[in-house]
């Protein structure tokens, strides 16, 4: 059978391979099984030691490898337009901060999305998101931050609200109002952080469209002391803070937010030693970030060796935008943090799952499997694990289980 199925996964599953890491601690280790009662998995276990309700019905895994169901938990999938003529531009030598100085980069975006209606936004939204779901994408993070006012920040949120439900899947939405300072407010850095501390961000949060809080710390962006007014402002809101740190340069974004409990910090190319050690104390994630490295031929690889080290946990995620990653395939995030940033696959597929559900404070529901969690899982019909890094511009199509509904077989 191939195609979009939407039948339950009620039932006991056998015949399974589970993947390294992929369940939690209390499931045995040597487990073939799963049996799932109401959407939620009921027990995990060795297929000869289930005991079955009677009329139980019964799923033939065939041999396929199992994973939690993936988790791109950094994008900004929700906007007007795309931005190609600038892919164009870098390539003939302007870089990034050049071309968003010239009023390109992330403000022609925010004119797109402003003239974009809620439904157009969903529209181009959804036809994206379908290439992350067939990859068994059952959790995603969208920001705002291509409104940049009130209502065009609320427009975007909606969206990503809308998304979660018209698809069935688990939608975090992080507000990113200070992700550029748009044009009416130029030269007025502070009156627009103001608005977003005193304004956007608390009627937003009481219309219940923020899940966190996150903040473009750059040079080309907000300063640290902004950031650090963004982060008391959704401190005093109960918000949790993420943070787009040191991409670019080492602003010691990553320590302020390690200060304010961050989440995770992400990008953090350029993280600094101490920036480490305070992410470390704070149990922040650190997002990598290889498409928006690779889009613009970057050279500055994030400390992988020393953050291993230091025991913080890595994610890796698409960073879905129109100007630095256009990417719509968490694989081949996968397979570009194994090669261009030397994780190893297991790391890169913790990234994916275990690791980005910290990233989103999902942790207890979401990035492994286990007794009383969601049935979230994604079958690879695969020999080995290690080919879900492996494969380059082709995907194993997989049998998709999302939200206890058979969403996708092969
Ligand atoms: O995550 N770094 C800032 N924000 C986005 C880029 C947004 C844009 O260029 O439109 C990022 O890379
Ligand atoms: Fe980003």
């Amino acid at each position: 059978m191939r195609g979009s199925v939407h039948a339950s996964a009620d039932g006991l599953w056998f015949n399974l391979r589970v993947a390294p890491g992929a369940l939690t601690v209390d499931s045995p280790p040597d487990s073939d099984a799963l049996l799932v009662q109401g959407g939620q998995i009921a027990w995990v276990g060795r297929l000869a030691d289930a005991v079955l309700p009677p009329a139980t019905p019964r799923h033939d895994a065939g041999g396929c490898w199992l994973t939690p169901g993936l988790i791109d938990c950094h994008t900004h999938l929700v906007y007007g337009g795309q931005r190609a003529n600038e892919f164009a531009l870098r390539l003939a030598g302007a870089s990034y901060e050049e071309v968003a100085r010239a009023g390109g980069g992330i403000v022609s975006s925010v004119r797109a999305t402003r003239e974009a209606s809620e439904d157009e936004l969903l529209a181009s939204a959804s036809a994206r998101l379908q290439s992350l779901l067939a990859e068994g994408v059952c959790a995603i993070e969208i920001k705002s931050g291509y409104g940049l006012s009130l209502a065009h920040e609320r427009k975007q949120l909606r969206v990503a609200r809308r998304l979660g439900e018209l698809h069935g899947l688990t939608v975090r939405t992080t507000f990113l109002g200070a992700h550029a300072l748009p044009p009416e407010y130029a030269g007025r850095s502070a009156d627009y952080v103001d608005l977003v501390c005193r304004e956007m961000l608390p009627a937003l949060a009481a219309e219940g469209l923020v899940d966190a809080v996150d903040v473009f710390c750059e040079r080309i962006a907000f300063s640290l002391a902004e950031t650090e007014q963004v982060f008391q402002a959704a401190q005093a809101l109960g918000l949790p803070v993420k943070l787009h740190a040191e991409q670019l340069s080492d602003m010691g974004g990553a320590a302020l937010a390690a200060r304010y409990g961050a989440l995770s910090c992400d990008h953090i190319e350029h993280l600094s030693a101490e920036g480490i050690a305070a992410m470390r104390r704070s149990g922040t994630v650190a997002v990598l970030l290889p498409g928006a490295f690779y889009t613009l031929r970057d050279t500055q690889v994030p400390p992988i060796q020393a953050l291993r080290e230091a025991g913080v946990p890595m994610a890796v995620s698409t960073d879905h935008n129109p100007g630095t990653s256009p990417a719509l395939s968490l694989l081949l995030m996968v397979n570009m943090a194994c090669t261009l940033f030397r994780l190893t696959v297991p790391e890169a597929l913790a990234g994916v799952t275990r690791h980005a559900a910290q990233a989103l404070g999902l942790q207890d529901s979401h990035g492994q499997l286990g007794p009383g969690r969601p049935a979230n899982w994604v079958l690879w019909p695969v020999g080995e694990v290690a080919e879900l890094a492996y494969w380059l511009g082709q995907r194993p199509r997989p049998t998709v289980v999302r939200q206890g509904r058979i969403t996708q077989t092969p």
